[in-house]
């Protein structure tokens, strides 16, 4: 079993030009494969709210809905890095609420470290969460959280004057404490100039090459979210087609009686038979 890594490690592997690969999990099956593939950290999105809640965005998700999650990831994986992401409305009120609800990831669902949507706009916030002695990751670019006021989900910094606001912001999350930045949907050029620019591990997703690690949404990469799948999404499994074809097998054996067999059955204790048809009997 491969020790749990840190904040330390993840400093490390940058310096080291080591790539870190992480994805996102959101219950105790997926959580625990997870760990088994040997992966560096995971993210209890709060993507959540679509890959399995069946919501049409993360802005109903509630951080009840987020520590149940948690928590199950946090059984699935008790060795593997977990952050925890903080839901719409969570942080976004106050810094006491930031800081609140930040701490209630790591009391209550044993997570490693948050994250949360936005760059100066929320730099309080981060800088509060920070002081607290919590871990907080930024996330700028795409933030789906405001998909509304980016004009849905598009990618991001493909123009000098966005590009130059997401380096602005990028600079204030560092300054304000954040441990790592995670940059979503925005040009390969703009991830390189923000990674090598910064000393905070900078991971992408949909953000290219070159940075400190890459993640992706479970749901997306193993085929098990069908809504849509961003361009920016390697698939690596269809899940969703080997569940649905083994419902249609299970249905088929139920219908023609090919299932259970006798191996699916439990028996009769073999030193028991004659007394227990014989009980059988007296019903007759
Ligand atoms: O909720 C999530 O999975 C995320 C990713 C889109 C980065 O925030």
């Amino acid at each position: 079993m491969a020790k749990k890594k840190g904040r330390l490690d993840f400093i490390k592997m940058k310096k080291a030009g080591e790539q870190v690969a992480w994805v996102t999990a959101y219950d105790f099956p997926m959580a625990s494969f997870v760990e088994q593939a040997g992966m560096d950290m995971i993210l209890v999105g709060d993507s959540l709210g679509m890959v399995v809640l069946g919501y049409e965005g993360t802005i109903p998700v509630t951080m009840e809905e987020c520590i149940i999650h948690c928590k199950a990831v946090r059984r699935g994986a008790p060795n593997t890095f977990c952050i925890g992401d903080m839901p719409f409305m969570s942080y976004q009120v106050s810094d006491g609420d930031a800081v609140y609800n930040a701490g209630r990831f790591l009391k209550e669902a044993d997570m490693d470290a948050v994250k949360l949507e936005g760059g100066k706009r929320v730099i309080t916030k981060i800088k509060a969460i920070a002081d607290a002695g919590i871990l907080v990751m930024g996330h700028i670019g795409l933030t789906p959280q405001s998909s509304g006021v980016l004009g849905g989900f598009k990618a991001q910094g493909r123009d000098p004057e966005s590009a130059r606001a997401l380096i602005e912001d990028a600079f204030a999350i560092q300054e304000a404490g954040a441990w790592a930045l995670l940059l979503e949907a925005v040009p390969p050029e703009l991830t390189q100039f923000i990674t090598k620019k910064l000393d905070i591990p900078v991971y992408s997703i949909g953000a290219g090459g070159p940075c400190d690690g890459q993640l992706l949404i479970c749901g997306d990469m193993l085929g098990l979210f069908q809504a849509f799948t961003p361009k920016f999404v390697k698939t690596y499994a269809n899940v969703a087609e080997v569940e649905i074809n083994a419902f249609k097998e299970y249905i088929e054996d139920v219908k023609t009686g090919k299932f259970p067999t006798d191996d699916h059955c439990y028996h009769i204790l073999k030193d028991r038979e004659e007394e227990y048809y014989q009980m059988l009997k007296e019903y007759e």
